[in-house]
Order: structure tokens, then sequence, then C-alpha cells
């Protein structure tokens, strides 16, 4: 029985943790911050994330995860030894702030008994690994451990099922000792033939940043050819439709919206620009990206006042949707935390509906937002609504509704969900992005 420890539970370290413990093997959970531990011990989640609750419970009850805020006695007893925690960007210089994960190694050294393989599960520079080993050799020099990378490449909203089928495992390691444990730890997926793509270190930790980025290529990409489409005429949903039924493009990440957002594409593009800069390159391409995703944030606010007649000021705008994507409650770098701010400077009144956000919006954007859970109610005395997130609650919008609470008939579709002509029909002026 192979036994984990997982530090940080936060929307990987308690996922994988749950689905680890899923798989058979025995998992401790272990955070810094004990509220979080606390409610977790009485099995209320700490994040919105659909199905964890029941793989949690389900798990623990059967006596296969538990959770801690010590590592001791769970990381001297454990054979293999997650690293979860946070990377967030730096303040003020785009890199990877690993003062969580150095701050991870060092404890962990501490506490190291018998042979253990430690992995970087958090997304981390390029030397990570190499510098998590010398800093437990040094604070531990008796220690007999291996350092391994192995990326997660979960996405939030459908989390637990990408862990337990994911595309591929990613195992970055030196020697067999540690590659075959890991190998026997992701053995219940072989079943599922799952792929696993074994490298060395620094491999590992690149292609966990050239994935993303390459993600935050083809949203940027399809961005910018929407508003090609809205000068030319064109509609970008056709002209997704008509590249990604080619194979060797595909159709995934071609959707046109108000930019990318969330806790990973901003600072994991911003670090692999770093990563160019150690290196004496520039990454020409991922400056691009990042150009036209913050101007596509920009677009977006201009288009909501040109839609508003040149100016919000005293104007009442709705918000569908403030999370970066629908199923997560997860706020970071949300284009909302953008798009509204801007429109409250200019003088509107923001009302706002999320089916999962509104705690954690209503930290980031205290007092300047009403918020609602009914969309009807968010909607009323609106002068223009805007969808921004397409939660599956605003895909049928019942707009002979909407025309009787709104003051206005504007409807700014910034997900291209619905079809303009549904939306014209009941008497409203339809804004898309591309079309
Ligand atoms: N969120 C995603 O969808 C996703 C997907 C793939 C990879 N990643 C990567 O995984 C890593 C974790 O991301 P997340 O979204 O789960 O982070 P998170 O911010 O949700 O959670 C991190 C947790 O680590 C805890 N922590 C920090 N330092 C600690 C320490 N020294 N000891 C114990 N606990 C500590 C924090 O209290 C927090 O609960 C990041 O590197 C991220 O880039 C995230």
């Amino acid at each position: 029985m192979i036994k984990i420890a997982v530090i940080g539970t936060g929307y990987v370290g308690l996922v994988s943790g749950a689905c680890f413990a899923e798989f058979g093997w025995n998992v401790t959970c272990i955070d810094k911050n004990s509220e979080r531990i606390e409610s977790l011990k009485k099995g209320i989640m700490p994040i919105y994330e659909p199905g964890l609750e029941s793989v949690v419970i389900k798990n623990t009850l059967a006596g296969r995860l538990s959770f801690s805020v010590d590592y001791a006695p769970h990381v001297d007893n454990a054979d293999i030894v997650f690293i979860a925690v946070g990377t967030p960007s730096r303040r003020g210089d785009g890199y990877a702030d690993l003062t969580y994960v150095y701050q991870a190694a060092s404890e962990i050294a501490r506490h190291l008994k018998g042979y253990t393989v430690i992995v970087d599960k958090s997304t981390v520079p390029v030397g990570t690994a190499r510098n998590v080993y010398q800093i437990i050799r040094k604070e531990n020099p008796e220690a007999d451990f291996d350092v391994a990378s192995n990326p997660e490449f979960l996405r939030e909203g459908s989390a637990i099922d990408d862990f337990m089928r994911p595309d591929r495992v990613v195992l970055g390691v030196e020697g067999k000792r540690a590659e075959e444990m890991l190998r026997e730890l992701y053995r219940p997926l072989y079943l599922l033939e799952t792929p696993m793509v074994i490298t060395g270190l620094e491999t590992a930790e690149l292609i966990k940043y050239a994935s993303n980025a390459f993600l935050a290529v083809k949203i940027s990409f399809i961005n910018e050819i929407a508003n090609l489409c809205e000068r030319t005429g064109a509609d970008v949903k056709d002209v997704s439709r008509g590249m990604g039924l080619d194979r060797r493009i595909g159709p995934k990440f071609l959707h046109a919206g108000p930019g990318y957002g969330g806790s990973c594409f901003p600072k994991d593009v911003n670090a692999l620009v770093k990563i160019f800069h150690d290196n004496g390159m520039t990454g020409r391409i991922l400056e691009a990206v990042i150009n036209v995703n913050n101007s596509q944030k920009s677009l977006m606010i201009g288009k909501i006042r040109n839609a508003l007649g040149g100016s919000e000021y005293g104007k009442t705008v709705a918000f569908l949707g403030l999370t970066f994507k629908p199923e997560t409650d997860d706020m970071r770098e949300s284009p909302s935390l953008t798009i509204i701010p801007a429109l409250v400077n200019g003088g509107a009144y923001v009302r706002a509906a999320d089916p999962a956000g509104i705690k954690e919006a209503e930290k980031l954007m205290p007092g300047e937002v009403r918020y609602f859970s009914d969309p009807y109610e968010a909607a009323a005395g609106a002068d223009a609504l805007v969808l921004l997130t397409e939660w599956n609650q605003y895909r049928a919008l019942d707009f002979r509704k909407l025309a009787e609470v709104m003051n206005g008939r504007v409807f700014l579709d910034l997900r291209n969900v619905y079809s303009p002509a549904v939306v014209k029909a009941e008497g409203f002026t339809y804004y898309s992005v591309g079309r």
C-alpha cells in the first residue's frame, strides 16, 4: 500500500489527494490553512468543484483519506510526497513566485524517514525540481530521497474526471527507483491505457508551460480573428468550426470571447516569457499573446460602452457570470475583474449574478457591485445585459421575461452562445464577439 502525503489542498492538491485515495492508496492532505483543514475534516469543501465532495467523503469514510495541518507524522511515513502549493505570479515582475514551493520543500526535508520520492505537482519553472533537491539535501544531508516532476493538467470544473481519465501522465524522473514507484502509483490508469510520458526533470517542467501557453495562443489567435470578422462581416463561429474540423487544428480553444483568465494561463504565459528571458531569448509569440489578451479585455469595455450609446455614466449594466469560466468558483484573473471596475469607474451601476463565484467576487469587488443569485433579478432595471461566463444556467435565457424586467433592450453575448435571430426577435439589439 503506497502512502502519500500531499502538501496543499487547493484545486490541484485536494483533487489529486482525493483521486489517489480513490485509486486505493493511503493519502493525507496537508495544508497550513487550518480553516481549510477543519472544514475538510467536517466534510465541507473549501472550493466549488463538481463531484469533489462525494469522492472526498467516500474515501474519508473508507479510512484512505485524511487531513492535517501538521507535516508530522504523515510526511515521515510517506513513500511519496507531492508538492501542490500555489505558484502565483510574483508581484511586479511576472516571474513564478516559488516561495511556497521552497517553504514546503524545507519543511518536508525535516521529516523525511526512509526512502521517499518528493514530487513537484505545482506548475514550476525549469530548474525548480533541482532546486528542491538542493534545498532538501542541505536541510537534511542524511535523507534518502529523489525528486521528480509530475505536472498536472486537470481543468477546474471537470477536475475529477480529468484526473481519473487524463490524456497523458507526464513523469520527469531521474533514476529507476523513483520511476518504478511513480509507475506503480499510476498503475490504475494503465487499465485505461493512459499514455505515460517519461522524461527528464527539465523536459517535464517545460511540457506543462508549453501546453498551457499553446492553449493561450489558440485563444488569442481566435480572438484576433474575431476582431477581423467584425470588420469584414465574417462570422467567427463559422470560421472556428471550419478551422476546427481540420484534425490538424482541432476544435478546442477556438472560441472567441473576452480573453483568457483563471489561475493558470495568465501567470503561466508570463512565467514562460521570463524563462525565455533568463535564457537570453525572447518569447515573441507569447509576448504577442499577452498583448492580444489584454487588449481583448479593453475591447470588451469599449463594446459595452458603445452599446450604451457611447458612455456608461449613470447607466445600469447587468452581468451574468463572474468567474473566468463555468463550473468553478475561481475568480483569479477573471476578465470580469478588469471589465466591471472599468465601467464602475466610468459611472455605471453594476448588478451581477453568478452560480458559484459571488462569495469570491464580493471579496475582490466589494461595494461597487450588487450581487444576485437569480439572473432575472440581476437584470432588473438594467440598460444592458452582458453574458460574461457561459454557465449552463445562462444558455437558455427567457428574453421575453428579460424584456419585461429590463429598462433597455441591449444584450451583449461575449461568449457567442446565442443565435442572433432568437435574441433580435424579442426586440433586443444583439452584440457578440466576431459575428
Ligand atoms: N487550479 C488549476 O486548475 C491548476 C491546474 C493545473 C496545475 N495547477 C498548478 O497547481 C499548483 C496549485 O494550484 P491551485 O490552484 O491548487 O492552488 P491553490 O492556491 O488553490 O492552493 C494552494 C494551497 O497550498 C497551501 N499551501 C501553501 N503553502 C503551503 C505550505 N508550505 N504547506 C502547506 N500548505 C501550503 C495554501 O494554503 C493553499 O490551500 C499551481 O502551481 C498551479 O499553477 C493548477
